[in-house]
């Protein structure tokens, strides 16, 4: 089976922002502050490593059971990162914006802002960034499926011709390749609902470090254990 060092998608789970801020006794909010420049660290490391997709996982569909004071500030810095991505358009010349989730619940001037930046991004080639936000893969495949049934409804699909390329392209990953690998930091050990239909091959590196800490040692750490895996798909190598 064929070897490749460069993975073409990456998901990384955003994971450790809060005992990364206790352990300095500060408010897990400044932890998510953190995060936030290590996720664009992550984006210039991989965009000058030629990796065309990147995912995030910025916001699953179960932590709105956060405090809501802690919940605000995760979508604050969500906001200031796409007005700067907007704003510094030269600088992100080669980065096209895309939200993976339900922004249904979002503020009005939130999902204007993701609107305008995946608007003005969509034609650029670099690289693409998805950041999941309100995702989770049990919702995305819900989302998925009633998709597919109103085409059927409608008679433009019919029930049998309902395959896997038919539920990968119902996905907010749609003409998008499967993550070759996913990194989650922070020394937990599942997926926590992230790309649940995607990752069936996806090879996992867990790394203990908090994700504030993650930098270009720890993304050059997770390639390089990638790099060393055999990946056969079911088949024989
Ligand atoms: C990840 O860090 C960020 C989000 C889930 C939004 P956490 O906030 O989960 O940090 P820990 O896991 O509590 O350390
Ligand atoms: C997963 O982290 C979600 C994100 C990183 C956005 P969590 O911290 O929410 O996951 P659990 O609760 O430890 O499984
Ligand atoms: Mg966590």
């Amino acid at each position: 089976m064929e070897k490749t060092a460069i993975p073409r998608h990456i998901g990384v789970i955003m994971d450790g922002n809060g005992r990364w801020a206790a352990k300095r006794g500060m408010p897990r909010t400044f932890g998510h502050k953190a995060g936030a420049k290590a996720f664009r660290r992550l984006v210039e490391n991989c965009l000058k490593r030629k990796i065309p997709y990147v995912t995030v996982y910025a916001f699953s569909t179960e932590n709105w059971k956060r405090p809501q004071k802690e919940v605000d500030a995760i979508m604050n810095l969500l906001g200031e990162y796409l007005d700067e991505a907007f704003e510094h358009e030269e600088e992100n010349k080669d980065i096209c914006v895309k939200v993976l989730g339900d922004i249904a619940p979002f503020a009005p001037e939130l999902k204007e802002k993701i609107c305008k930046l995946e608007e003005q991004s969509k034609h650029r080639t670099g690289i693409t960034v998805n950041i999941a936000l309100n995702y989770g893969g049990r919702d995305e495949l819900v989302h998925g499926i009633r998709s597919l049934i109103q085409k059927v409804n409608e008679g433009t699909l019919r029930a049998e011709e309902i395959d896997e390329e038919q539920v990968s392209q119902s996905l907010y990953t749609a003409g998008q390749p499967d993550p070759d690998l996913i990194i989650r930091p922070s020394g937990e050990l599942r997926l926590s609902n992230f790309m649940i239909w995607q990752a069936a091959y996806s090879e996992f590196v867990f790394m203990d470090v908090l994700w504030p800490d993650f930098g270009e040692k720890e993304l050059d750490e997770a390639l390089r254990q990638y790099a060393m895996r055999n990946r056969r798909f079911g088949a024989v190598s």
